[in-house]
């Protein structure tokens, strides 16, 4: 595995990868990899012959007084994982290389489709600095392939959009939420949890199983089982930023036609915010 930094590097090797008629995978992560990262790779293993795993923890998606300086980075650790995993490149660049005119004036790519709903309207400019980044990546690596783990459910579906509407020819492939084995969805803020916060931490998704078997048994009463859930969040500790019952495909309300429902919940255990959602078949 070749362990890269710069972007002129970087481009000399897709130029060769490119002329021999490989095609190439893209999996961009923030780093601090666990096995929900390594299950995009074996997936991107099956689209193409070269994978490009980037690790950037990107400050432009933080907002202030969010985590960006705590968040666990782990190159040398993440990098031994990579070569195990017989990735070809690991690229790892530094601020300067994704932003090279400074933050305050990079040029953001705004994707309006549901920028400001759920995880935006916790995390005002989140999604800014998510396509921001990712547009820049899929420039730098132009992949046949970029792939995305499902449990940021609402950032894949607004990165669907952003490569349709800027006709990116690029397939966006989304990967299976990874659980532990009580079903916490993999990631890498679970590290921040007390011992108790873990031992809460899976009715995150026992709550949204719940609101799953009630819509696949027929049920309609989609604000019921909403409040239902958020009460059973409250009485574990949590505090929820949202649970909501959305169509699968656009994330619009749900309606009679909808044949595939999302739940989507946020929500904070202490001081750790924890994201997960299912896909319910009706
Ligand atoms: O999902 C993540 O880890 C990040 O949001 C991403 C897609 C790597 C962009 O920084």
């Amino acid at each position: 595995m070749e362990s890269i930094t710069g972007k002129e590097s970087l481009r000399e090797l897709l130029v060769d990868w490119r002329r021999s008629g490989d095609h190439i995978a893209l999996v961009p992560t923030m780093g601090n990899l666990h096995d929900g990262h390594m299950s995009l790779i074996a997936l991107a293993r099956q689209h193409a012959e070269r994978i490009v795993v980037s690790v950037f923890v990107n400050p432009t998606q933080f907002a202030a007084g969010e985590d960006f300086a705590e968040y666990p980075r782990t190159l040398q650790r993440d990098a031994r994982r990579l070569k195990q995993a017989k990735v070809d490149v690991m690229f790892a660049p530094d601020v300067d290389a994704i932003y090279p005119y400074g933050l305050e004036s990079a040029t953001t790519v705004h994707v309006p489709f549901l920028t400001n709903e759920l995880c935006g309207a916790s995390r005002p400019g989140h999604f800014d600095g998510v396509t921001s980044v990712v547009s820049r990546l899929l420039c730098l690596v132009q992949p046949d392939v970029v792939l995305f783990g499902q449990k940021d459910y609402q950032q894949q579906a607004i990165i669907r959009r952003m490569v349709t509407d800027l006709c990116m020819p690029i397939e966006v492939v989304t990967g299976p939420t990874q659980r532990d084995p009580d079903g916490l969805a993999l990631s890498s803020r679970n590290q921040y949890l007390s011992d108790s916060e873990r031992a809460a931490a899976p009715t995150l998704y026992a709550a949204l199983k719940e609101v799953g078997e009630a819509l696949e048994t027929g049920s309609e009463d989609y604000t019921g089982l909403e409040a239902a859930a958020l009460a059973t969040l409250k009485a574990a500790g949590f505090q929820a930023d949202y649970l909501s019952i959305r169509r699968a495909d656009g994330l619009g309300p749900p309606g009679r036609d909808s044949d595939e429902l999302v739940v989507l919940a946020a929500a904070w255990l202490g001081k750790t915010r924890l994201i997960d959602n299912i896909v319910v078949h009706i």
